[in-house]
């Protein structure tokens, strides 16, 4: 596949060189497009070296070849890694003062940016503003990682690593069609059967969670009725793909087990998350007790059905006359309270509850009540009572956790599942180091 790479002005451009060597071994021609201020950081002899062409950054160089518009309409993925936040801001308002910038705004293919910058920066609502603007316009955002930046400080923000920035690429490139899935092969995500397990590189290695092994559930499970019907939910598995994205970001090991969660939702994991796909709450509890033994935390994000038919069929069952029909169900077990049951010491468990309100209690006092009930070290609780969590890209939450013996829960916060999910991550990085300091 011809790719554009753009690099921006930041202490992350050395990662550039590597992302280039990937795409390369992958067989992917990479033509670099550095911003001025990149230069200032990696040399240009640098990336004609890795890349074999030739690099320029002005829309004046090589004007015979009128490159400020034919690199754009050549290339079949952009990448813009790192991405700063000025860059940004420039994509959004439709700027092209460079050839980055024009390349961008002249391409058909996908655009694919990495953002890297300070916390402070990336939590700006100007910058909060512009990702959700390119977002819109069908540009896939890799959400930085969790970690070290520049200074002695440290928070989102970070490049991840090139691996992880190529295989998002490639799967972004391969869930739109402009390359075979082959291109991707050994780099794009895949869903494995019940019970196996597909190893990946290894994950950020200097983010808070970094050495630590993570367990997500995601999606909802189905209760078959017969070979053809099932009692399910309508849980898409966004929330959990997205908190396996930040675990993995902030350098966790991941394993997902994934309850019936679409496969183009899948592949746009990092190639280190490991999957296991299951279909029914039994599968469900029997895949996270085998993967509790070996984890230092558990997220059950997955929306469980709390019954199941109690007499499934072998073969598709049949109307009989007129009359309606009534359905036999058993209680499934509480998947999460048997794991915080077998729970090893120091491992933290984490609970989802989407509550509505009524005219008792309010969805707050019911969320308290379960956390009490569950056992768990945090509970990530959403206020349903609007149907505004499900399926949809933006939710609002609070975590609940126990302070002193009292249930305290944190100031509700809104944002894209990514953003949510990355303050559960931080959230879950801070028990993590609590547990670890005390005696
Ligand atoms: N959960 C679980 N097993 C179940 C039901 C729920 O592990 N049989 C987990 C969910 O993954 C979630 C948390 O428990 O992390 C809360 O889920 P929720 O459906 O809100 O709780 P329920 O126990 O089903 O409570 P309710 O009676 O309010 O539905």
């Amino acid at each position: 596949m011809r790719t554009v790479l753009g690099v921006a002005g930041g202490i992350a451009a050395y990662k550039a060189c590597h992302v280039i060597r990937r795409l390369r071994e992958l067989g992917h021609s990479v033509k670099v497009v550095p911003t001025a201020s990149a230069l200032n950081f990696v040399g240009a002899a640098t990336f004609e070296a890795l890349s074999s062409q030739t690099v320029t950054t002005d829309v004046f160089d090589d004007v015979e070849s009128v490159n400020h518009v034919r690199i754009g309409q050549d290339a079949e993925l952009v990448i813009i890694a790192p991405a700063t936040a000025n860059v940004l801001a420039k994509l959004a308002a439709g700027i092209a003062d460079d050839l980055l910038t024009a390349t961008v705004l002249t391409t058909t293919a996908e655009v694919v940016v990495a953002p890297a910058m300070h916390t402070e920066m990336w939590h700006n609502p100007a910058t909060v503003a512009n990702i959700a603007t390119l977002k819109q316009r069908g540009i896939h955002v890799l959400e930085p990682a969790v970690g070290r930046l520049t200074g002695p400080d440290s928070g989102p923000g970070r490049l991840p690593e090139p691996e992880a920035i190529v295989d998002f690429a490639l799967a972004a490139a391969a869930v739109a069609g402009t390359s075979p899935t082959e291109s991707s092969a050994g780099t794009s995500p895949t869903a494995s059967s019940a019970g196996t397990d597909t190893a990946g590189p290894a994950s950020n290695a200097l983010g808070p969670l970094s050495g630590k092994h993570v367990v997500i559930s995601a999606g909802g499970t189905r209760e078959p009725l017969d070979p053809v019907r099932f009692l399910g939910n309508r849980s898409s598995g966004k929330q959990g793909i997205a908190l396996a994205r930040a675990a993995a970001a902030a350098g966790a090991h991941v394993a997902l087990v994934a309850a019936n969660i679409d496969s183009g939702l899948l592949s746009t994991l990092p190639d280190s998350v490991r999957i296991t796909t299951v279909e029914s709450t039994l599968e469900l509890q029997t895949q996270m007790h085998a993967a509790q033994a070996d984890s230092d935390a558990i997220i059950m994000a997955a929306a469980v059905a709390d019954y199941r038919p109690a007499d499934p069929t072998d073969s598709k069952m049949k109307k009989s006359g007129d009359e309606g029909m009534t359905l036999n169900l058993t209680q499934n077990p509480d998947v999460l309270v048997g794991l915080v049951e077998a729970r090893r010491q120091a491992q933290i468990i984490i609970g989802f509850a989407a509550e509505t309100g009524d005219s008792h209690h309010t969805a707050l006092d019911y969320a308290k009540a379960k956390f009490r009930r569950k056992g768990v070290d945090l509970l990530v609780f959403n206020d349903v009572s609007d149907d505004r969590a499900f399926g949809h890209d933006d939710t609002a939450v609070r975590i609940l956790s126990a302070d002193s013996d009292e249930v305290a829960a944190s100031a509700e916060f809104h944002g894209s599942k990514d953003d949510v999910s990355e303050k559960v991550i931080l959230a879950l990085a801070k028990r993590v180091e609590c547990v670890e300091s005390t005696p």
